[in-house]
């Protein structure tokens, strides 16, 4: 069986990693095609080498742009390489545009087509993310989901006859990567002492830079932490913040560089909470059991809400109030599956193929 996996943003780099490590036990193809979507070293290259996982079969190259420019690059430039390699299998995950895009280019081309990561919704259909996630369900072959709420949603969309539970990928990578740490030196930037209390935060979300009084409350909130919040600047925040005028030097908040995806475990497992708009650290938190503050009206991850590990903080002028709230229960609930997600897709790939 050849599988084409097709990956583009940094949390597909993580999502694909456990699959890359499975297929390599053989008997199975494996061509890793990378979008380009993310091209700095910080938020691409660095992800393969801390997984060990061989650098892409195929580059895309296709950089940034506004959605339709993004998703129209990647679009045309698959067609030659499916065409080239006819995979019996396309894999996606999650809900970026090379997510989309790679559903739509193999579907067109009549390769089956499999969602990583299915049947998650924020019903917020202002989100990009929202929109790639209902497409592709709504367009892929077979939809591999990772939660028991994610197989009723998918069930009340129809979709349910071409759905299978397998649990969550990442939650692989996260608890191979947390063995892996353990008694890891923090790489916390200067200023900041890794034995005290601190944060770690990230901010991201077109909703939260995108328009600028509500960039400012997002930064003034943090800024009024009661412990320093180290902010792992994605691209897209400094651009927005730079272009806006807005200093992300405050109070609280030490900006800093995004890290690998160790040191980010790492720095998780130090601090005393995560504040987020991100989808995947809000799950990573409650796998690392750090209380997670989400700066968001909704999430995909309700399982981490419903237990009390996360909390939803739309209004950004709360959060000093939220995270200074009190410990959340223990919990031994495993929602996001054992970490056997990687074996469970392929025999579920293996047992679809004709
Ligand atoms: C994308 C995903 C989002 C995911 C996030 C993880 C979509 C619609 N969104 O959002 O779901 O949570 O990745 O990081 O696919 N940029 C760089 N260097 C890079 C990458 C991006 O400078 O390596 C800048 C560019 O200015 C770009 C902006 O960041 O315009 C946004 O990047 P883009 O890939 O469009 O979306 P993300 O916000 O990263």
């Amino acid at each position: 069986m050849k599988i084409m996996s097709i990956v583009g943003a940094r949390p597909e780099f993580l999502q694909v990693a456990p699959l890359c490590w499975e297929i390599a036990r053989g008997p199975h193809q494996h061509l890793v095609v990378h979008t380009g979507q993310h091209y700095d070293r910080l938020m691409s290259d660095v992800f393969f080498e801390d997984l060990r996982l061989p650098p892409p079969d195929i580059m895309l190259g296709v950089g940034s742009g506004s959605h339709g420019v993004q998703t129209g690059r990647i679009l045309a430039a698959l067609d030659p390489v499916l065409e080239q390699h006819q995979p019996d299998w396309v894999v996606v995950f999650g809900d970026t545009n090379s997510t989309v895009a790679g559903t739509l280019a193999a579907v067109k081309m009549h390769v089956p087509v499999a969602h990583v990561e299915a049947g998650l919704r924020s019903f917020n259909r202002r989100m990009p993310e929202e929109i790639n996630r209902v497409v592709t369900d709504h367009a892929a072959d077979l939809l591999l989901a990772p939660t028991v709420g994610a197989m009723e949603q998918l069930a009340r969309e129809g979709l349910g006859a071409k759905a299978i539970q397998v649990g969550d990928i990442k939650t692989e990578v996260t608890y191979a990567i947390r063995d892996a740490v353990q008694g890891r030196v923090v790489r916390l930037p200067e200023g900041v002492d890794p034995s005290a209390p601190y944060y770690v935060a990230t901010i991201h979300r077109a909703e939260n830079t995108d328009e600028p009084a509500r960039l400012r409350a997002v930064i003034a909130g943090m800024a009024a932490a009661p412990h320093p919040v180290v902010l792992l600047a994605h691209p897209r925040l400094l651009d927005r913040a730079a272009t806006q005028g807005i200093d992300l030097r405050q109070g609280s908040i030490v900006p800093t560089d995004p890290l690998a995806y160790p040191d980010m475990v790492a720095a998780v497992l130090g601090s005393v909470g995560v504040v987020t708009d991100s989808g995947g650290l809000q799950k990573e938190a409650f796998l690392l059991r750090r209380p997670c503050t989400t700066v968001r009206t909704e999430t995909e991850w309700v399982e981490t809400v419903d237990l009390g590990w996360n909390v939803l903080c739309p209004d950004p002028s709360r959060l000093r109030a939220v995270l200074s709230r009190a410990a959340p229960p223990p919990t031994s609930a495993e929602p996001y599956g054992a970490g056997d997600t990687a074996r469970q897709i392929i025999a579920a790939l293996e047992s679809k193929v004709a």
